[in-house]
This record gives structure tokens, sequence and C-alpha cells, in this order.
């Protein structure tokens, strides 16, 4: 059996293979990255941390905030306008502000997605059109 036989009886299963090259890819490699979690990195993680730690007292963190959990649909204003009085993040009390970000309603819901996913363990989910919608309400 000579090489080239190999390759023309592999031939026919290339398909089968390719697909199962890219499912061990997922397994070995997570999942595919959310689309949330390149916003995440640019527009939050200076602040909030890679993993939504957070800075001590200065900074609430994002894994398992209740605050963020029991406000969810509050946070497109809060990235369109900023916070700027004193809130209570886990028992922990912040009052640093946070400046408004310049994000469209797609990244919003990206990262929305994504936090409530990855770092708040919630099943909420937001599209680009209800944040528009909530946009349009804030203050
Ligand atoms: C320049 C630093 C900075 C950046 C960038 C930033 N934040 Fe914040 N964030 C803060 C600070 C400071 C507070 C606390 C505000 C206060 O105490 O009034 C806060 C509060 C919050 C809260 C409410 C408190 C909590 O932990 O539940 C959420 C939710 C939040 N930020 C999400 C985000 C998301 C999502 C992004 C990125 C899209 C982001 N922040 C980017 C500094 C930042």
């Amino acid at each position: 059996m000579n090489l080239k036989r190999i390759i023309q009886a592999l031939l026919p299963f290339t398909l089968v293979i390719v697909v199962v090259i890219f499912i061990l890819n997922i397994i070995t490699h997570g999942s595919i990255q959310h689309p949330g979690k390149s916003s995440y990195q640019t527009n939050c993680a200076q602040c909030h941390g890679d993993n939504g730690e957070g800075v001590k007292v200065l900074i609430p963190p994002l894994k398992d905030a209740d605050f963020a959990k029991n406000n969810f649909d509050s946070i497109p204003c809060w990235l369109k306008n900023g916070i700027s009085h004193p809130i209570m993040v886990n028992g922990v009390q912040y009052d640093q502000p946070m400046y408004g970000l310049k994000m469209d309603e797609i990244q919003i819901a990206n990262v929305m997605n994504y936090l409530s996913k990855e770092l708040l363990n919630t099943d909420k989910q937001i599209n680009s059109l209800q944040v528009k919608e909530i946009l349009n309400g804030c203050n």
C-alpha cells in the first residue's frame, strides 16, 4: 500500500475529518469565544478586572455582583451616562464615579450578555432592540 493509495482511500472522508478536528478543537479549547468578551476586555476590564474582580474599595466587582443582578435593566443607562452616586455592591459601599462610555446598542447588548452568562451567572439575555428602547428612556 503506497501513500497515494492511502490518500485516495481517505479522500471521501475529508469532510468528516474536518468536522471531527473542529469539534475536538472546541472541546480542547473550551467553547467558541463569546462575542461580548472582546468588548468587555476593551471597555470594562481596565477598571473592573479581566475576571470582574474589581479593585479593592475603589471599583466594585462585576463577578456575582448583586447590584448588577438586581438592576440588570439599568445597565444600558449606566454605560451611557455613568454612575455618580454611592452604591452598595455585595455589602460594600462604593463611591467613585463611573463615566459614560461610547458604545452602541449592539456592543452594549453583547457585553451585557457576556456579563450575565460569565460573571453574574444568570440566564438573563438582552438584544440590541431592547437596549435601544432602554437607552431612549434614560434620564
Ligand atoms: C474608568 C473605570 C470604569 C470603566 C471603564 C467601567 N466601569 Fe463600571 N464602574 C466603575 C466604578 C468606579 C463604579 C462604581 C460607581 C459608583 O460607586 O457610583 C462602576 C460600577 C459599575 C456597575 C454597578 C456596580 C456593580 O458592580 O454591579 C456595573 C454593572 C458596571 N460598572 C459595569 C461596567 C461595564 C459592563 C463596563 C464596560 C462596558 C464598565 N462598567 C466600565 C468604573 C468603571
